[in-house]
């Protein structure tokens, strides 16, 4: 039996990647104000994505999410929320024409601000200071200033998701997203890419289905101009967390209301942790990071605990085991789950697993290792009669050079040029979209 859950539970338990704040008193009174704040998100969007997810799991719609590693607060800004959009927007249509199927766009977005890592401090030449934990905690900084966590941060991170989520509600449900313009997502820098080329094939032909139909009925098709996104985050910070879980009018349960889908990462997801304990309670659907060192068993669970009843849409298992690693350790996984009578939503995180540092000492990921860990993923479900539901994948609509290879065959010298992630490397606007026609090749077999 479990004892009762209660948004603030997971005191109960040890909570893992937390940061310490000097001032405990004024950490509390900024959470009280957090947690006057009106929802950043809706139960009934909650419930709606939660019912597309089922519908991932069961193959009717299929799941792109994407965006930074670490958002920052700088980048709450018009021209990097629309890259943001254009690159997803492009993708989800790539993924649709090729794939033929509904494509739900969930951003790592407004609230992606907390990072877990390695190692609490960072030591320079002797001076040691907390590490960088995300904008939401402290600064990137090498200063005591900056690196000393506080609370006032939680507030900024409230407001700069308000403004992020504000907008693109705004840009997808007006003209922007217009099916009838995708012209208006080109991302200008990249005009020159033999997969511009490509992308603008797919669309031409797209607008020509387009012209048929609204021909044939006489009229334009209203809901082409309307596009949806969740947001999703990883919800690191408990404290912050809970000040954001409320009950809603006319529902029973409790909602995380400050993102749609929050997730739980893999140094976090201890079965008897504080992460787990605090998720377990929600009512959102919610993901979990399943890396290499997580057996069958220790996933079974997982999966008891999180998910009990088996709700359609709740839970969603994202492996990120690496390009060498997953073909020895996805199968037991999958079996696991299949003779539990399980139908989770399975998606493929094909970044965290090939991470490594070049000779220059950038951290980095290379584009084929990626591509190669998903085409596994679609091989291995489609071989155990399971099936890969979505991808979360890090990337941006930045002209970048994060990530080795792809079309332009970015080697280790050219990660000077424009290295910009202050944690891990993301797939630049071109990547991007060699991903995703790789992808939509796969779903459309
Ligand atoms: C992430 O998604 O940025 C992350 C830290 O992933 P993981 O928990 O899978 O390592
Ligand atoms: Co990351």
């Amino acid at each position: 039996m479990s004892e009762p859950w209660s948004p603030d539970s997971w005191r109960r338990c040890e909570a893992a990647q937390q940061p310490e704040y000097p001032d405990p008193q004024a950490l509390s009174q900024v959470l009280d104000q957090v947690a006057q704040l009106p929802p950043l998100v809706t139960s009934w969007e909650i419930e709606r994505l939660k019912g597309l997810l089922a519908g991932a799991a069961r193959g009717e719609q299929f799941l792109l999410q994407g965006g930074d590693c670490c958002e920052r607060f700088e980048d709450c800004t018009s021209d990097a929320i629309v890259s943001k959009l254009k690159v997803l927007l492009q993708m989800a249509l790539i993924l649709i024409h090729g794939g033929g199927r509904q494509v739900i766009r969930l951003g790592r977005f407004a609230g992606q601000y907390a990072k877990p890592r390695s190692s609490p401090c960072e030591d320079r030449d002797g001076l040691v200071l907390p590490a960088y934990r995300g904008d939401l905690i402290n600064g990137p900084e090498f200063t005591p200033r900056e690196r000393i966590p506080d609370p006032q941060r939680l507030l900024t991170g409230y407001d700069k998701a308000a403004l992020t989520l504000n907008f693109i509600r705004a840009l997808g449900s007006g003209g922007f997203a217009d099916l009838h313009r995708p012209h208006q997502w080109d991302l200008a820098f990249a005009s020159h890419s033999h997969l511009a080329d490509e992308y603008h094939g797919t669309v031409s032909q797209i607008l020509r289905s387009i012209q048929f139909v609204e021909a044939i009925i006489g009229g334009p098709i209203a809901e082409l101009n309307q596009a949806e996104f969740y947001a999703s985050h990883e919800a690191l910070l408990l404290c912050y967390e809970q000040a954001q879980t409320r009950r809603v009018p006319r529902r029973s349960g409790w909602y995380n209301v400050g993102t749609h889908l929050p997730w739980i990462g893999e140094r976090t997801r201890a079965l008897t942790g504080a992460h787990v304990e605090y998720f377990r309670g929600l009512a959102n659907p919610i993901g979990v990071k399943v890396g290499p060192s997580c057996g069958a068993e220790e996933l079974v669970d997982l999966v008891e605990r999180l998910d009990p009843h088996g709700e359609p849409g709740r839970l969603m298992l994202v492996h990120r085991l690496g390009a060498g690693r997953i073909g020895a350790a996805l199968p037991p996984l999958v079996e696991a789950m299949a003779r539990r009578g399980r139908q989770v939503l399975w998606c493929c995180d094909p970044m965290h697993g090939n991470t490594e540092v070049t000779d220059n000492g950038f951290k980095t990921r290379r584009f084929d290792r990626i591509l190669h860990e998903l085409d596994q993923a679609f091989t291995i479900h489609r071989e155990l009669g399971s099936r890969l539901g979505g991808v979360h994948l890090e990337l941006t609509g930045d002209d970048v050079t994060e990530c080795l290879g792809g079309a332009r065959g970015l080697a280790s010298g050219d990660l000077t040029r424009a290295y910009r992630s202050q944690v891990d490397p993301r797939l630049n606007y071109e990547q991007a979209l060699e991903t995703a026609l790789l992808i939509a090749e796969r779903i459309g077999r």
